[in-house]
């Protein structure tokens, strides 16, 4: 692992993964993270590394094929670590058209650009060859299984079926992958983690907005009864296990990444409010969204047994963490509730060099 493009590298665990990678893996040369800085996209999460001579940032959409196919000649990748997509739910339901192109074509150009430049024959459609060394790595999510019943966990032979328009193009993303796999013999990996919370998470996300509402005395929207259960991982947990696949995985293999920690959204919620010592009265039930998947719970027997992998942080430290990093960083939430956070990047990166 020597030149990495990470994609989506601004955005919750994109720059949480960077920072680890920067930070825990020594060979690293070179690090660029491409990223269309969409609403969910903030330059101020790698505000400390923007120095970091291993580390450089691209502005630009997954779906541009010539400017990925630009960045694989000029910096001779050979990991990719795919995060970039349309990531909420909520919006999903209001305007799916954006997730369908953004994570699934987004997903195929790279793919393509990386088989144009791995591959020993690249005009042979037979050859199955591949440089030594190189590996595609898809960040997908448990919520391509559906929902679970009261028992019962997805592995990773549990059959895909997902219910909304996100979770429908991140499982389309990950047959898109398989079949890159299957027909072209590409080296790749796919990664379904659950829910993740931690540092840099967007406030429109259950934990952060909760945060965020308390401390302003608002109300806390709660859909339905509150009861929808999430396996919840810390977000450095969810990195290291993406480090794991990437140095120990075996090739082609699908790997569930979760932490045992199933909670109903309504018990975290009073969980913030009783950390914040602020009442159970500013909790409003709201009407639930369409096709809100009741339960997940990822098995991850899998990558623990095979690769070693386990999570360091119990809920009860990373949830405690978590509440006092958003305190310490009210202005970071501030500004991006604001919207101030979009003039980052045109304050630090508009008279920046363009691509060669
Ligand atoms: N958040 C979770 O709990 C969770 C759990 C499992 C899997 N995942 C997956 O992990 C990945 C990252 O999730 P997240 O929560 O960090 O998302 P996020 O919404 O915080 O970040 C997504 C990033 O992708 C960028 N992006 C969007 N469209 C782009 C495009 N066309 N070209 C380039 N960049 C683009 C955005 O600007 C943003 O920086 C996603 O693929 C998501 O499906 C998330």
């Amino acid at each position: 692992m020597k030149n990495i493009l990470v994609t989506g590298g601004a955005g919750f665990i994109g720059s949480n993964f960077i920072h680890y990678m920067l930070e825990q893996e020594e060979d690293v040369s070179l690090l660029i993270n491409l990223d269309l800085l969409t609403y969910a996209g903030n330059l101020e999460n790698l505000k400390d590394i923007e120095n970091d001579t291993r580390y450089r940032f691209i502005k630009g959409d997954i779906r541009d094929k010539a400017l990925v196919e630009n960045l694989f000649q000029q910096y001779d990748f050979d990991t990719v670590v795919h995060f970039a997509a349309e990531s909420h739910v909520d919006r999903s339901i209001v305007e799916p058209e954006i997730f369908l192109t953004t994570n699934i074509v987004g997903t195929q150009t790279l793919l393509d650009a990386a088989k144009r430049h791995w591959k020993l024959e690249p005009g042979n459609k037979y050859s199955r060859e591949y440089r030594q060394g190189v590996r595609y790595l898809q960040v997908s999510t448990d919520e391509v299984y559906g929902a679970l019943g009261k028992t019962g966990m997805f592995t990773e032979r549990t059959p895909l079926s997902p219910n909304s328009p996100y979770s429908a193009s991140k499982a389309s993303a990950d047959m898109v992958v398989r079949a890159y796999h299957e027909t072209y013999g590409m080296p790749v990996n796919i990664t379904r983690c659950s829910n993740n919370y931690g540092p840099y998470q967007f406030p429109e996300k259950l934990i952060p907005l909760m945060i965020h509402n308390a401390c302003h005395d608002l109300a806390l929207p709660v859909y339905g009864d509150g009861m929808q259960i999430r396996d919840w991982l810390h977000v450095k947990d969810h990195c290291s296990a993406i480090h794991t696949v990437l140095t120990k995985g075996k090739i082609g293999e699908v790997y569930n990444i979760g932490g045992n920690n199933e909670k109903a959204n309504l018990e975290i919620v009073r969980l913030i409010l009783a950390e914040l010592g602020k009442p159970e009265s500013l909790i409003t039930y709201v009407k639930d969204r369409p096709g809100h998947d009741r339960r997940y719970a990822i098995d991850n027997a899998k990558i623990t047994a095979q690769l070693g992998w386990k999570p360091l942080y119990t809920f009860e430290d990373g949830i405690h963490e978590t509440i006092q990093w958003y305190l310490g960083h009210t202005d970071w939430v501030e500004r991006i509730t604001s919207g101030d956070y979009q003039n980052y990047y045109r304050n630090m990166y508009d008279k920046a060099e363009p691509l060669a």
